[in-house]
């Protein structure tokens, strides 16, 4: 299979001599011949070392890592020399010793742990898994090749896998199109695309991580390359998948499943979760372009107290810079920052500012002049300081992959942290130019020792920017979780901040792919994302803002934003009757930060997403490959946003089981679609039969009185179901010393009873007494409700509720008729 390849020996000598691993050898001009395809030949021979395994066509050479039972991850060296093995995404490979075996026949190597099985063949070197019942879930369709580039004298690698009939493909970070990726080809390269269309590719943040579901079974690919990478889901070819790069190693990991929850999680073990936020930062946060002076600030804070509309945060966008120079503050604008962040927290609001990577070229600005002397920016191949047009005009760039200068960025946020500022917005880091729309190829990173151009490390800048940034805010406030936002990004970044879409347009049609954005971004690895509500770019009506409220309740950051050339955005300035119905889905969210904190927690410590799509519920029904409205907000609470205009009622479809209807308490029946409707006041929410859902009273936000009780809304269910309640002090990292506390709610019931029972883990108490238990959709009339064997009064309310009090320690609870 070999055409017109240099003596791999020879290229190897270059190869390691130059920094990245590649140069211009095979220029034509330079006498040599262009090279083009080589595929793996045959597999000679394995060798063992520990859970590591090495087979070689004689050239070439083939690393299959078994991480764990489930997870196996398998490098490429077309040349024998694997590159060094260093990832931002996987800082640490913690790989579990698990048993192995190697066996060996006339066909293939094939390598097992008790889960999985991968097949090398003998006859052309194709790698494929397959699970403990030898079903081969993923099987190459070419051996793994590779092609050398007489342009910049890298490789471009490729694997291409089989594709069947009915695979379907999930995730993949922010694509702005279906959910399901089947039949897209598309790529990473992180872009700033202001007003980005359905369908535009690529965009902010590149995460090369899908899942692939086929026959009912699960499993992943994390392709972790951060060049250019292009992803092809039966697009070229209905029956291949491929995906390749324009640079680096060949490198993925095969996450099995057989569910799409095993392999979010396992991703997960791989790239860590987000840690965390502070409970406030679950809240509602208000941004525009810009707030400015500081008495529009103040008014926008006035605005929020007056109409009883909760919020916990307001931004600040460039414009409270001083000339866009970041860690500046325009004085003209803000003339005492501190004591109107001092007044705003006093209110109960939050300020975060935006930080952008353009540091403004000014001999007498101290961080351009400390980062130049120090060189901390970024410079061309010829070793020229690398310029680029942003806000602030003529700009240079910190290098963030220098670890050097994280510490540095870090230690700049130490004025605006003691100055009271709660969060840092991180923007344009994509890197974003204007006019060249990001840096050069040949501009040169250190990529914390393992240096490279821009090629290499383009995809992780942003990600290494909001790291700076998150740690530097960490080691400032030492116990105190910070709290951060970033555009770009790459695996991993979910360890450091949440993400928003970026800028996006007031249109319907950016509200359906906003839902969608979100869903992906969270089975990809980013749990707290967030859309600009209200689009960023464009004006909504009143009815398509209302709209992106409702949906942006069961988002997990939860943030208004838009452009400075549109007209007022915030949730009052459409008027009746939209200033109340936001005003209720606003306070539903702050009913229900216990429920999103608790799903949140189980991000954190388990892996699971937020917002989980209904494929993700029940994979093995093909039709819901293709849903893409619903989805569930932890696992519990259904929703499907109204997406359309006009729209008076709409279809739902609602996983088996029993659901019910949150606005009416109606009970119905799953594994089919529902006509719902859907004034203007309400979106389809419904509650899982069994759950147990917490609720805090309402407040203008997080903190503004001391809770005193709880409310516990219990769904009676005919089978068992478990709840989980997590509970902090909300702001520090104690958790981490298990100082938090963990309930857990078991509810089983039949047509004459509800049996509920309560235990509790960790070492933190909540202040509060009591509940205020809601029982919801008893078949019975109750005649004695029993905690812990003694009787309890009780009431009917009219929407036959029932109700009662009792203190938080109890641990079983009964209702009969
Ligand atoms: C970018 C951001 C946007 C911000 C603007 C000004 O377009 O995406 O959110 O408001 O820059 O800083």
């Amino acid at each position: 299979m070999e055409e017109n390849i240099l003596n791999p020996k020879e290229l190897f000598n270059e190869l390691v001599v130059e920094e990245e691993g590649f140069r211009h050898l095979n220029n034509p001009a330079d006498g040599i011949k262009p090279i083009t395809k080589k595929y793996l030949g045959i597999p000679e021979k394995v060798e063992q070392l520990g859970n590591k395994f090495y087979f070689s066509d004689g050239d070439a050479k083939v690393e299959i890592i078994v991480v764990n039972e489930e997870i196996m991850r398998v490098r490429l060296a077309p040349h024998g020399v694997f590159l060094d093995d260093f990832s931002y995404a996987v800082p640490v490979l913690k790989n579990k010793p698990v048993p192995v075996t190697l066996t060996e026949d006339e066909k293939e190597f094939r390598l097992s742990t008790q889960i999985i099985n991968c097949h090398v063949r003998k006859a052309d070197f194709f790698i494929s898994f397959s699970d403990k019942d030898d079903v081969i879930t993923s099987a190459d369709a070419t051996p793994m090749h590779w092609e050398e580039n007489a342009q910049f004298g890298g490789y471009y690698v490729y694997c291409t896998k089989e594709c069947h009939p009915d695979e379907n493909f999930f995730g993949l970070g922010d694509k702005p199109t279906e959910l399901n990726l089947r039949g897209k080809r598309l790529s990473n390269w992180n872009t700033d695309a202001y007003s980005f269309n359905w369908n535009q590719d690529p965009l902010y943040r590149s995460i090369p991580f899908y899942i692939t579901v086929n026959e009912g079974i699960a499993h992943g690919i994390f392709f972790d390359n951060t060049y250019k990478a292009h992803f092809d889901f039966g697009s070229e070819d209905r029956t291949k998948t491929s995906f390749w790069a324009d640079g680096g190693e060949l490198q993925y990991y095969y996450i099995h499943g057989p569910h799409m929850m095993d392999v979010v999680k396992s991703y997960h073990l791989l790239t860590g979760t987000h840690p965390m936020p502070p409970l406030w930062a679950l809240g509602y946060h208000q941004c525009r372009w810009s707030y400015y002076p500081e008495a529009k600030l103040r008014m926008v804070a006035k605005g929020f107290r007056e109409n009883k509309i909760p919020c916990d945060a307001l931004y600040l966008d460039i414009d409270y810079m001083d000339g866009y120079r970041c860690f500046t503050w325009n004085r003209r604008y803000f003339p005492d920052p501190r004591k109107m962040i001092k007044e705003l927290a006093d209110s109960g609001f939050k300020t975060v500012v935006i930080i952008d990577p353009g540091i403004r070229v000014d001999d007498n600005y101290p961080i351009f002049k400390e980062g130049k002397e120090k060189r901390y920016f970024c410079r061309r191949s010829d070793d020229y300081f690398m310029e680029g047009h942003v806000w602030p005009g003529r700009c240079q760039f910190p290098d963030f992959t220098n670890p050097e200068v994280r510490e540095w960025w870090g230690t700049l946020f130490d004025e605006l942290v003691e100055m009271g500022v709660a969060g840092v917005w991180n923007d344009m880091n994509e890197p974003a130019v204007f006019g060249s729309g990001t840096f050069p190829d040949d501009v040169r990173h250190q990529y914390d020792g393992y240096r490279g151009s821009h090629r290499k490390a383009h995809n992780v800048y942003g990600m290494q920017m909001v790291r700076a940034t998150y740690e530097g805010i960490r080691n400032i406030k030492k116990n105190k979780r910070p709290f951060t936002i970033t555009r770009a990004g790459y695996s991993g970044v979910q360890r450091y901040a949440s993400v928003w879409t970026g800028d996006n347009v007031a249109s319907w049609e950016h509200l359906q792919l906003g839902n969608i954005q979100l869903q992906r971004l969270s089975v990809s690895g980013i749990p707290f994302c967030g859309t600009d509500i209200g689009g960023f770019s464009g004006e909504p009506d009143g009815e398509l803002f209302t709209r992106w409220i409702q949906a942006g309740t069961f988002a997990p950051f939860m943030r208004a934003h838009s452009a400075g050339d549109t007209k007022e955005r915030e949730p009052w300035s459409f008027g009746e009757p939209y200033t109340s119905i936001n005003r209720k889905f606003i306070e539903l969210r702050y009913r229900l930060l216990p429920y999103l904190y608790s799903a949140f927690w189980e991000h954190h410590r388990y892996g699971f997403p937020i917002l989980r799509p209904v494929v993700m519920q029940e994979q093995s029904v093909l039709k819901n490959h293709f849903r893409q409205d619903e989805f569930t907000f932890g696992d519990k609470i259904l929703i499907c946003p109204v997406l359309r205009p006009g729209q008076k009622s709409r279809k739902v479809y609602l996983p088996k089981g029993q659901w019910y209807n949150f606005w009416t308490n109606e009970v119905v029946s799953g594994g089919d679609e529902v006509e719902v409707l859907t004034p203007l006041e309400t979106i389809p929410v419904f509650i899982k039969a069994g759950a147990v859902i917490p609720e805090y009273p309402v407040m203008q936000y997080v903190n503004e009185k001391p809770i005193e009780e709880v409310k516990l809304n219990i769904y009676h269910s005919d089978y068992e179901a478990n709840s989980f309640l997590f509970e902090d002090h909300g702001e520090s990292f104690a958790y981490e010393q298990d100082i938090y506390s963990e309930k857990k709610f078991v509810v089983n019931g039949d047509t004459s009873s509800l049996v509920m029972n309560h235990s509790m883990e960790g070492l933190y108490t909540p202040r509060y007494d009591g509940y205020l238990f809601n029982v919801i959709g008893l078949p019975f009339v109750p005649a004695k409700v029993s905690i812990d064997g003694k009787d309890i009064e009780f009431a009917v309310n009219s929407d036959k509720i029932l109700e009662f009090r009792h203190t938080k320690s109890f641990k079983h609870l009964e209702i009969t008729n």
